[in-house]
């Protein structure tokens, strides 16, 4: 495959301009897939899918099926799922529990800690060359259980999880870190997974901190069944927004979040919670968080991105979204619903309830935002439409960079971290060092002007 070195021209962060090239090019979405997928830090899963020994999930890391296993001691491993003599998939099912991962093409036989055990007719066809070792499933470089949620990459140099997140660290804590923190303290009540006919970075794109589209999920929050209003409460989300002070962040990594100042008093949760057990509840969980992270938990992020394909909600729905590509004009949606573990029955069944309801392929909003991601893809892939790019000169300058909160602050919508998102994908596809791709504040700053 030719490498493209256009991305100068086809991503024009001071211009305010990005060509709709990189959503619909089949060259560029393979280079992607080497230069970012096989680099960045992925979302893979939730230890609370895993509890016990033996326990497996089976997630995708880019376009690949790659296994999160817990072995029998205990510790949490990432492995590629494809066996190392003819490549099958050694495991084909979703979840579940094993000792021993069988092949089913020739049943070379895998431990959960990933070594290769059993090879048939050994001593007849392979004794004394078979490095067994050498032959393990392929593991994942480096793999980071983050506040009970799993991270990896394939990167060996890649620099560690927390040095990866950057200032976004206490924006992604909130929707991990919900109440207490203990180990383990949340869980993966449901697991969403769906396909869309749309580029993974329109999804990506959006939860950077798009408030722009909120008139897209107008007719939710005009029968009062929007994210943060019950039936028969229309409006409230408006008053609460108004009292908030919101920020929207470009982190020099490529994160993003559009995060709100709260007031004091959690308002927010007496707004829409007239169940006294519910109310008392989630109470507890703002004083827990304010308790865990100081001031830091008065900044709730609505929405938020880790570059490059996981997204958060960090009030309800609390939880984590990757986006897995599978073309470049196909995405799988997977969403998982975090509720704190010993959180009462009453609290986990009303979340349960809210997320269906409110996100997922048959989820009110996550319909609204689909259509537009899945239009706009169809409508960029003729030959005509590829010739002009799309508009990102929203809020240019827009911001201030000497903020406490790290990153390019705006206090207005602003596209500003769309093309700060652009900027570090550029530098992906270009295949810069880790140096570059962490940036720092004053070089993101420099090529948004
Ligand atoms: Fe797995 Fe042959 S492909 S044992
Ligand atoms: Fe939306």
């Amino acid at each position: 495959m030719p490498l493209r070195n256009d991305f100068d021209q086809l991503v024009d962060v001071k211009g305010g301009f990005i060509s709709r090239e990189i959503f619909v090019d089949a060259d560029i979405y393979r280079q992607e897939l080497d230069k970012v997928f096989t680099r960045a830090w992925l979302l893979v899963g939730h230890e609370s899918l895993v509890p016990n020994p033996g326990d497996f999930y089976t997630s995708r890391m880019g376009e690949e099926s790659v296994i999160l296993c817990r072995d029998k001691k205990g510790d949490i491993h990432v492995f590629l799922n494809s066996c190392r003599h003819r490549g099958m998939k050694v495991c084909r099912y979703e979840q579940g529990n094993t000792s021993l991962f069988t092949c089913p093409y020739h049943s070379w036989t895998y431990t959960t800690d990933g070594k290769l055990q059993g090879v048939p007719l050994h001593r007849t066809l392979y004794d004394g060359v078979l490095d067994r070792e050498a032959n393990s499933l392929v593991s994942v470089a480096k793999l980071c259980n983050y506040k009970g949620s799993i991270w990896a990459t394939w990167d060996k140099d890649a620099p560690d999880f927390i040095t990866y997140l950057g200032d976004a660290k206490i924006h992604l804590d909130q929707a991990l870190d919900c109440r207490d923190g203990r180990e383990g303290g949340s869980e993966v009540i449901g697991v969403h997974k769906w396909v869309f006919p749309a580029n993974w970075k329109f999804a990506a794109e959006n939860f950077l901190g798009d408030t722009y589209h909120n008139p897209s999920h107008r007719s939710v929050d005009l029968i009062g069944i929007g994210p943060s209003a019950a039936a028969g409460k229309k409006g409230r989300r408006d008053d609460e927004l108004e009292k908030a002070q919101h920020v929207w962040i470009s982190f020099p990594e490529g994160h993003g979040v559009h995060s709100a100042i709260q007031p004091e008093a959690n308002e927010y949760i007496e707004s829409f919670l007239d169940n006294p057990i519910l109310e008392k509840y989630f109470r507890h969980c703002f004083e827990e968080r304010k308790r865990r992270l100081g001031e830091g938990a008065r900044l709730l992020p609505f929405v938020g991105t880790i570059f490059p394909n996981t997204s958060y909600h960090g009030r309800q729905p609390r939880g984590l979204c990757a986006w897995h590509p599978h073309s470049p004009t196909s995405t799988e949606g997977w969403r998982f619903f975090l509720v704190d573990k010993d959180a009462p029955n009453e609290a986990k069944e009303y979340l349960r309830r809210y997320y269906m309801r409110y996100s997922g392929p048959a989820g009110m909003t996550e319909q609204d935002d689909m259509e537009n991601w899945l239009y706009a893809t169809a409508a960029s892939t003729g030959t005509v439409a590829r010739r002009y790019p799309f508009n990102y000169q929203q809020s240019m300058g827009a911001y201030v960079t000497d903020h406490p909160l790290g990153g390019d602050v705006s206090t207005q919508v602003t596209e500003q971290i769309a093309r700060g998102f652009y900027r570090r994908w550029t530098t992906y596809m270009q295949g810069g060092d880790w140096h570059e791709l962490l940036g720092s504040p004053a070089g993101n700053r420099q090529a948004a002007e």
